[in-house]
């Protein structure tokens, strides 16, 4: 089955085919990064406005690239949340329309569960398995004990983590989106300053508003005492107690829960300081971990194109009153 997704929810319009959920055919992720690069963060209007202009573009690139038409085209799939709604819509109309035109089914496909499926792409998932979710807008550790099956077992009060990775990344000067540039520096730097574990308890509740006001108020008194802020340390010294959290809490889950799969998703999943550590304990308790290629960790259709199959044969289908929505849980 070969499903032609969409992808809109933030600053990535992209467009992937993919067959029966776990092989690429072709993918287009057009990127306004540099856009939003020059506003610090992301400006939903301005988001909306580009994916309006190229979405019509990324589609015909992508079947351009896959040698492909319409024709051979099963079914159309769609991200219809959570994310911006200005962004979603866009995807979403143009999907509507697409597969009203084609008359093929239209599979809408939550965001999140698109973050993990990408892992469907590198090898086919084994359940029971736990899903670490690490990206710019989610914190979450799921349990899957099927396909397109989900049980959130913990998850963040506040912020999430590459949110708190951006935040961090703004008060030290380095530009959006700061999590990758952040992840470079703390491989660099040496963990010299001292920052708190965040919520270091026995639940499976992440929080990581503390340690961002942390370093927040660390730069500032620096700043105010005109002291220089040595950067590279600032940023090993707090990754080192992200990864420490999000390990340690990842590790107890999959023991409690006697689960050996383990996969990452989201845009932090990325994060070289995370695959490192999981790796080295991954190993030590005989845990099976799969980690998203480096490109398809952040937003890309090709892991929607992987989750619709499996949303489809899990009876997700919809007609032309689909809306996008801005948020909704993962289930
Ligand atoms: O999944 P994603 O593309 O968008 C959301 O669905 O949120 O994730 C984007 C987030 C940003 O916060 C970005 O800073 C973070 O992922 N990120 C990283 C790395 N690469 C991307 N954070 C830490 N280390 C990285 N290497
Ligand atoms: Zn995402």
């Amino acid at each position: 089955m070969k499903i032609l997704a969409i992808e809109s929810s933030c600053d990535k319009t992209s467009v992937s085919i993919i067959e029966d959920g776990e092989k690429e055919i072709s993918t287009v992720v057009l990127s306004q990064m540099d856009t939003h690069a020059s506003y610090g963060g992301v400006v939903p209007e301005i988001a909306s406005r580009m994916h309006i202009e190229n979405i019509t573009l990324v589609i015909e690139e992508c079947l351009t690239k896959a040698n492909m038409t319409m024709n051979d085209i099963d079914a159309v799939a769609v991200t219809y949340g959570p994310g911006l709604i200005g962004s979603l819509l866009i995807g979403v109309e143009a999907a509507k329309t697409l597969a009203l035109i084609h008359n093929k089914p239209l599979i809408p496909v939550h965001h999140i569960a698109g973050h993990i499926y990408a892992n469907n792409l590198v090898k086919r998932l084994e359940f029971p398995l736990l899903a670490l979710i690490v990206s710019g807008g989610h914190t979450d550790i799921v349990l899957m004990e099927k396909d397109y099956s989900f049980k959130r077992i913990g998850g963040t009060l506040d912020d999430a983590v590459g949110e708190c990775y951006d935040k961090v990344a703004r008060v030290l000067n380095i530009p959006y989106p700061g999590g990758p540039l952040v992840d470079k520096y703390a491989h660099e730097g040496s963990d010299t300053y001292d920052l708190p574990l965040p919520l270091n308890d026995d639940s499976y509740s992440f929080s990581f508003s503390g340690i961002k006001s942390a370093v927040i108020n660390l730069a500032h008194n620096e700043e105010q005492r005109g002291n220089e802020i040595r950067v590279k340390d600032l940023a090993c010294s707090f990754q080192n107690r992200v990864v420490e959290i999000l390990t340690k809490k990842t590790m107890k889950a999959l023991k409690e829960y006697n689960v050996k799969n383990l996969i990452v998703a989201g845009g932090v999943a990325a994060n070289k300081g995370l695959r490192e550590r999981l790796e080295v304990l991954c190993n030590e308790n005989d845990i099976n971990l799969t980690v998203p290629v480096i490109k398809y960790c952040t937003d890309n259709a090709a892991m929607i194109g992987a989750a619709a199959y499996f949303a489809y044969k899990n009876g997700a289908i919809a007609d032309t009153s689909l809306t996008a929505k801005a948020t909704d849980t993962l289930k």
